[in-house]
């Protein structure tokens, strides 16, 4: 990887030591150019001490220096989970990431870590929702179907809390160690804790299907209790715990 100045604008050194810019340094990788992954580094200058959500600082980049620069976006308020990225080291959703500007010079940004890259910050998910299919994430239905609204006690409901909130973000699942290493058999956090969901959910009748499906092979067992995941992740459940269920349920 190299650091690259961006050459359309021909900055002198100057910008390079100054306190008065805020610099925000971002993974660049195209796949349509022949060369290895970059660094760029894009000075910008604010006039008063603000908060700054990533996102905005991004669009301002985009704005500014270069509109070839992609990532993922669309509902800006921590709902849709397609603009996880890594963030000064820690993986987070850019749009509930809010920066000081004038405590802290300097912003890295890299796409999740361990993911296939597609372009600049945004990953090849392909794999993740692969094993979101498999965990058959619907209601499946008792034997005799009836067409009447599937109802719930307030109780059962208040089961689903810490499980429904998830967004599909894939923070968690790529700041696990185990799933960077084991991605094609270790289903991750985040695909496990959506598959507590359907097991917990009480119009749900498929538990037992369920739970042999996840007693195979090292589906639950890669997990080693390293918790990164419910350190990161942006709604703040607890991905952790929830696997040490499972294991428990599946008696493993
Ligand atoms: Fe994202 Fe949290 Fe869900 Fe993981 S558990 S996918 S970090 S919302
Ligand atoms: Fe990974 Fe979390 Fe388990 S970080 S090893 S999934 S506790
Ligand atoms: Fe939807 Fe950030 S843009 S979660």
């Amino acid at each position: 990887m190299f650091l690259q100045k961006i050459e359309n604008f021909l900055f002198d050194e100057s910008y390079y030591v100054s306190s008065k810019f805020f610099y925000i340094r971002i993974y660049r990788w195209n796949p349509y150019l022949n060369l290895k992954p970059w660094f760029n580094i894009f000075p910008l200058k604010f006039k008063d001490s603000v908060q700054f959500m990533v996102l905005d600082l991004l669009f301002q980049v985009k704005d500014l220096y270069d509109s070839t620069l992609t990532f993922r976006r669309s509902c800006r308020e921590g709902i849709c989970g397609s603009c996880s990225m890594n963030i000064n080291g820690v993986n987070s959703l850019a749009c509930l990431q809010n920066i000081q500007v004038n405590s802290t010079q300097f912003l890295t940004i890299y796409p999740l870590p361990h993911m296939l890259i597609i372009k600049d910050l945004v990953c090849d998910l392909t794999n993740f929702y692969n094993q979101f299919r498999l965990i058959k994430p619907w209601l499946i239905q008792s034997s005799n179907l009836t067409f009447n609204e599937n109802l719930q006690s307030k109780i059962d409901r208040l089961e689903l809390d810490g499980l429904y909130e998830c967004i599909l973000c894939a923070c968690c699942s790529a700041s696990c160690p185990s799933y960077w290493w084991n991605f094609d058999k270790y289903l991750g956090p985040a695909i496990l804790l959506q598959a507590y969901k359907w097991i917990n959910d009480s119009r749900d009748f498929g538990t037992l299907r369920r739970i042999e499906f996840l007693n195979n092979s090292s589906r639950i067992t890669n997990c080693h209790n390293i918790t990164n995941c419910t350190k990161v992740c942006p709604k703040n459940l607890n991905p952790a715990k929830i696997i040490n269920f499972l294991k428990y349920f599946s008696k493993i």
